[in-house]
């Protein structure tokens, strides 16, 4: 079995059927990198002292402790040192302790204020009436430790009141000892401190180590002479090559299956480079890319897509309507369209929905709860000429979180405006898409839009199962007319979401946004 080196460290690392498994080895000098030659030159100047930390910066002149952390474990693994941890911890007021030093513990004030009275008075309710709440509620549970009673409302002090005060100062005074910046935790009352350590904010705590490090008869008996700083090479530059100078040079060993930290260099949040794939496939497929705002109105959001103006997608309790805008005015011309379409079906042969178009209704502001907004608008706006677009956008609809729930989430939208626009052209473009992204099975089923006819559900498969990744169709003529476009009109508008957990094996949507970098960094590279 190969074993490898670390010089560094001296350790020996053989690998048992994948399992790394470490073995401290005996090591020689010339292992020793250079950090740990200065720090056992230095040592051997004065080989039977116990090194301070500040004592070893200064002689190998160093400034950054971590030097000495690491050229100290160095030599302890290879039997050359010892390291010796003395544990500490430092006792500090924090911020309630200060105020108490300032106006007494609040089981001194109220102990106080309890003798200051006659036993009648000292009733729960002047208690309460004479201290804050946040004061009264734990104050009572201190008084009650110290063995004062409660009896119907009135508060009761015990014959031997003066233990109470003596307990009672013995805490005042252990807290004005803290006050000059703290106290090592050795010199003070160990029950004292742990006392105080469950009341909020009176004592902070600091644990500490401090480390010293002293030679082992092998390291004092170390032969100074091969301590010498070798220049380690650790990159071979084809300079290096083109003389012989290499030939003579120490480099520096590096042993590559030691674990060490990733890196964590910088990288687009998974999200965006999952949108930028999308976008790179859909402009691969002849699309342009189209945008919109997200504050519009009812009319253009669900007006325009015949969705009926009693659809219960358009309550309060879906939908985020605005109030400022709270509304927005929309051209006549559309809302003359609008009004006919939905009433009576317009020119398009359709019944339409029937009752009366409310015009104030559809000018209402509020979140886009969809981006087919975008794909009705640019038809509005390029009714006579074919086009294939489509979009990459948030969308807002009230919806409780949960694992595959958020109230903002994104949708990649599209639709093909031309004289060939059909069905099996639409479906073939989604499985297109779907294929691009590296789902091959995809699937469509009978659905229902208030805007296509007919209406498709498109499903992926993943691990097995079918997953609904969105709805697609072609724009009912109660749709298109208005707009006064010729041609049929493919549509779709899938979620980002749903797709980015496949691509990234995750099932709560959650995780998606939440800033957690660790798992940012771990997610796969899309
Ligand atoms: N707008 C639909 C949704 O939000 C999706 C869709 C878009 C359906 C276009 C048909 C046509 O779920």
């Amino acid at each position: 079995m190969p074993a490898l080196w670390n010089t560094t460290l001296g350790r020996r690392m053989n690998s048992i059927e994948g399992v790394n498994t470490y073995t401290i080895v005996p090591m020689v000098m010339a292992d020793l990198g250079n950090n740990e030659r200065r720090m056992l030159k230095a040592m051997l100047d004065d080989p039977d002292t116990v090194w301070k930390l500040s004592d070893l910066l200064e002689a190998c002149e160093w400034k950054d402790q971590a030097h000495v952390a690491g050229a100290g474990l160095g030599l302890e693994e290879a039997g050359l040192l010892e390291i010796n941890e003395i544990p500490s911890r430092h006792i500090s007021l924090g911020t309630e302790g200060r105020k108490a030093v300032e106006h007494g513990l609040l089981e001194s004030r109220l102990f106080e204020w309890l003798l200051e009275r006659d036993s009648s008075q000292r009733t729960m309710r002047e208690l309460s009436s004479n201290f804050e709440k946040s004061e009264s509620g734990p104050g009572i549970g201190l008084l009650k430790k110290l063995g004062i009673e409660i009896s119907k409302g009135t508060l009761i002090i015990p014959e031997d009141s003066k233990s109470i005060q003596r307990i009672i100062s013995e805490r005042q005074s252990f807290i004005s000892k803290l006050s000059d910046g703290g106290i090592d935790a050795q010199k003070l009352d160990e029950e004292m401190i742990s006392a105080f350590k469950i009341r909020k904010n009176i004592i902070e705590i600091v644990d500490s180590v401090s480390r010293t490090w002293k030679l082992t008869p092998k390291g004092m008996n170390s032969d100074v002479s091969s301590l010498d700083e070798s220049k380690l090479i650790v990159d071979l530059t084809p300079e290096m090559l083109q003389t012989d100078e290499w030939k003579n040079s120490e480099f520096k060993r590096y042993d590559v299956n030691l674990p060490a930290p990733t890196p964590a260099g910088g990288r687009p949040h998974p999200m965006q480079s999952l949108i930028q794939r999308i976008r790179a496939i859909f402009l691969e497929m002849g699309f342009s890319e189209i945008e919109g705002d997200f504050v519009r109105t009812a009319g253009w959001n669900m007006d325009s897509l015949f969705i009926p103006q009693t659809h219960p997608a358009r309550a309060m309790q879906d939908t985020f309507y605005l109030d400022n805008p709270e509304s927005m005015p929309i051209d006549e011309k559309w809302l003359n369209l609008w009004a006919d379409v939905h009433e009576n079906g317009g020119d398009t042969g359709s019944t339409g929905w029937g009752g009366s178009f409310d015009r104030m209704e559809a000018q209402k502001g509020l979140l886009r709860t969809h981006t087919t907004v975008n794909t009705v608008h640019h038809l509005a706006e390029n009714p006579d000429q074919p086009c294939r677009v489509f979009g990459i956008g948030r969308v807002f609809r009230q919806e409780a979180i949960d694992k595959s729930h958020l109230p903002e989430f994104h949708q990649i939208e599209g639709i093909i405006h031309e004289p060939e626009a059909s069905l099996p052209m639409l479906v073939t473009t989604l499985k297109t898409f779907y294929a691009k992204m590296g789902y091959p099975d995809v699937r469509v089923r009978p659905a229902y839009f208030p805007y296509t006819e007919p209406s498709l559900e498109i499903e992926v498969k993943w691990r097995g199962m079918w997953l609904e990744l969105g709805g697609a169709g072609i724009f009912r003529p109660e749709v298109t007319e208005p707009l006064g476009t010729e041609w049929p009109v493919c549509a779709w508008g899938m979620g980002l979401e749903r797709l980015a957990m496949l691509v990234l094996g995750m099932d709560d949507i959650r995780e998606l946004y939440l800033p957690d970098l660790q798992k940012l960094r771990s997610m796969p590279i899309i």
